[in-house]
């Protein structure tokens, strides 16, 4: 069967609000990585919520017994934030997702010619067939980096249908890239934008997340 990469929008005025405090050019650091840190919480809370895999169990409450549902313990949940602006969606991210495993992955583009490359990687040698693995990163512009991420880990095994992106701008031309080779990919972001300036910028977008999250 044929499948299609999906890109969500959640509708909520959480990440509506979230995200005007982000692209306010005016909005301070410290406020900036707020924004980021709830973005991140809120798009995670949307992207786990029909894809964690569930395990139906027995309980006691104090006065009865009882079914319940909770997260399956066996199947292990890798998160992978791609550094540096990754790190303030991680902070979100990790509120929710106290027992994941988190392998930073440092990927950085070169000013001029716009390429990455990959100057830190923690990444587990092989990861378990069944991992879901949840990867942050902001801003999806040209895909260039995205790409470099899956490519580092589907060489380590990591299936890109148990996989879900979260970002908060996606522009086309990443979505374009992405769908081209890893077209079973879900990604979950705050707002859909047009375009890519020729310095890789999202138009209009939100500048540079990792140095307004880190106020370099
Ligand atoms: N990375 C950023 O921080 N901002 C962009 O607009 C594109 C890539």
């Amino acid at each position: 069967m044929s499948s299609q990469l999906r890109i969500y929008v959640p509708e909520h005025p959480l990440l509506k609000h979230w995200l005007v405090v982000a692209r306010d050019r005016n909005t301070p650091p410290a406020l900036f990585k707020t924004a980021m840190v709830e973005l991140g919480r809120w798009l995670t809370y949307e992207a786990t919520r029909y894809w964690f895999p569930t395990q139906e169990i027995k309980l006691e409450t104090p006065i009865a017994n009882c079914d319940g549902t909770i997260i399956n313990p066996e199947i292990p949940i890798a998160v992978v934030p791609i550094l540096r602006a990754g790190l303030a969606l991680l902070e979100g991210a990790q509120s929710l997702l106290p027992l994941a495993n988190t392998y930073h992955l440092g990927i950085k583009r070169d000013e001029e010619t716009l390429k990455p490359h990959c100057y830190l990687n923690f990444l587990p040698e092989k990861f378990n067939p069944d991992s879901r693995i949840i990867i942050l990163d902001p801003m999806l512009a040209t895909g260039g980096t995205m790409m470099m991420a899956m490519e580092e880990l589907t060489r380590r095994g990591a299936d890109p249908a148990l996989m879900r992106i979260i970002t908060v701008v996606v522009a086309r031309p990443a979505l374009t890239e992405l769908s081209q080779t890893y077209s079973e990919l879900n990604i979950y972001g705050a707002m859909i934008d047009e375009g890519v300036n020729s310095k890789g910028y999202i138009v209009p977008g939100l500048g540079d997340a990792g140095d307004r999250a880190f106020g370099t």
